[in-house]
């Protein structure tokens, strides 16, 4: 997870900037709810989230208590997002996302939307995704999660090889994947699986099973994930001790390219560099909000908001989240970003799309960066740089961050 700074104070009422309201007025306004609970702890995973047993009886910290706790700041958000006279915005995309929320059942999941719709007014199409482990999905769960008024469900597939989920401490077994995608697929959720590919001892090979495993059951969209060995993790600790390899750059490549060709063969396009799509319809608009410049309101402990070029982060702690919540903000810091870091968010993210960056996005002291970069093959030339939008090609793909700080004139 990328280090946040350590940012401004932030108010004890969780006001916002009146700038920051009225940039969001007009624009498209998204709830993410994070859920901070695992059964158990994956080796490579650095989210915020807690197994059961760490938590212990931590006050108001627990499962059963976590939808009143979304409810009271889902209260705050109102008051704080209307503080202008104005209504609360229309909702276009809510993410239910962990942690697993699926530990929390069927019933909880309802009662969180039904917490944010007795708030908010709903898009007329609203998409409404909720995060699941495979083990835990049913026709019954999917079937309520529907009648709830869910429309998408991401499982987290990462494999189908038995020797990489045991790397990765995956405790699902992978035919349940089958059995949860037919599952949301019979209750007419929108399917997405995550994979993840370059965990240490995969094979090419193995990749491959993975992804033509994922294929076969013929999700909506998938995301492949190289795996980041994350500081503080048990897989970093096993891997700085010598006893897993450490992935290497060029493997991940291959597998990139490998996953992208077997993806596009079966019919599924990229439109953001880990992320694939069978429709136009398929794709994860909440996360196209994220990467647009979207405002969303992210509840639930260690959740982040940005709305209107301010950014606000809650304390991580799902105690402290609960305690913070019963007086007022749970919020730790926010920052006002500057319009250096909304030119440099911007190219970061745009550059990733398939649909491409604006010309007009890229900072002068990075524009003369961009004949180089086609010259080199890393940027489509025309008739993408003549409509004035830079997009990859598919080798840029596999080198986007030194593409980005080209644009970026570093
Ligand atoms: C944090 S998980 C939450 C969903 C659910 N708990 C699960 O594990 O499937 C969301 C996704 O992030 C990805 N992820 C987590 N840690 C990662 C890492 N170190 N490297 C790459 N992808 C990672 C996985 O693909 C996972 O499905
Ligand atoms: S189940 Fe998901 S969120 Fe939980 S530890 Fe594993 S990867 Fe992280």
């Amino acid at each position: 997870m990328p280090q946040l700074p350590d940012g401004d104070p932030a108010p004890h009422d969780g006001r916002l900037p009146a700038a920051s309201l009225s940039a969001m007025r007009g624009g498209t306004f998204s709830l993410y709810l994070h859920v901070p609970y695992c059964s158990v702890r994956c080796g490579y995973c650095d989210f915020n989230t807690y197994t059961l047993t760490e938590l212990g009886d931590a006050t108001g910290a627990s499962l059963a208590t976590w939808v009143d706790g979304v409810a009271a700041e889902l209260d705050l958000a109102v008051d704080v997002l209307t503080a202008d006279g104005g209504a609360p915005p229309v909702v276009d995309t809510v993410f239910v996302g962990g942690g697993t929320p699926s530990l929390l059942g069927a019933d909880d999941l309802g009662r969180a939307l039904g917490v944010v719709r007795q708030r908010f007014e709903a898009a007329p199409d609203w998409e409404v995704t909720t995060e699941a482990n495979p083990d835990q999905v049913d026709e019954a769960f999917t079937t309520a999660l529907a009648r709830a008024g869910y429309t998408r469900l991401s499982v987290g597939m990462q494999s189908a090889v038995p020797h990489v989920l045991a790397t990765l401490d995956r405790t699902h077994d992978p035919r349940n994947v089958e059995r949860a995608v037919a599952a949301a697929q019979s209750a007419d959720l929108a399917v997405s699986v995550d994979l993840i590919h370059g965990t240490p001892g995969e094979s090419l090979a193995d990749w491959r099973t993975s992804v033509e495993a994922a294929l076969a059951l013929r999700p909506d969209h998938v995301s492949a994930y190289a795996l980041t060995i994350e500081e503080g993790t048990a897989l970093h600790r096993r891997v700085a001790r010598g006893e897993l390899p450490r992935p290497s750059e060029d493997d991940q490549a291959d597998k990139y390219e490998l996953a992208d060709d077997l993806l596009t063969g079966a019919g599924y396009a990229w439109y953001e560099l880990s992320n694939w799509a069978r429709t136009e319809r398929g794709r994860c608009r909440h996360n196209e909000h994220y990467w647009d410049g979207g405002h969303w309101w992210g509840v639930g402990p260690g959740a982040h908001s940005h709305v209107g070029g301010t950014r606000f982060w809650n304390v991580k702690h799902p105690r402290a989240w609960a305690q913070r919540l019963a007086s007022g903000s749970p919020a730790e810091a926010r920052e006002v970003l500057t319009p250096e870091q909304v030119t440099e968010e911007r190219v970061m993210l745009g550059i990733r799309r398939r649909e491409g960056l604006p010309v007009e996005d890229v900072p002068d002291a990075g524009r003369q960066a961009v004949a180089g970069l086609v010259a080199a093959g890393l940027l489509e030339g025309v008739p993408a740089v003549r409509d004035r939008r830079l997009v990859l090609t598919r080798r840029g793909r596999l080198l986007a961050d030194r593409v980005t700080w080209g644009l970026l004139g570093l």
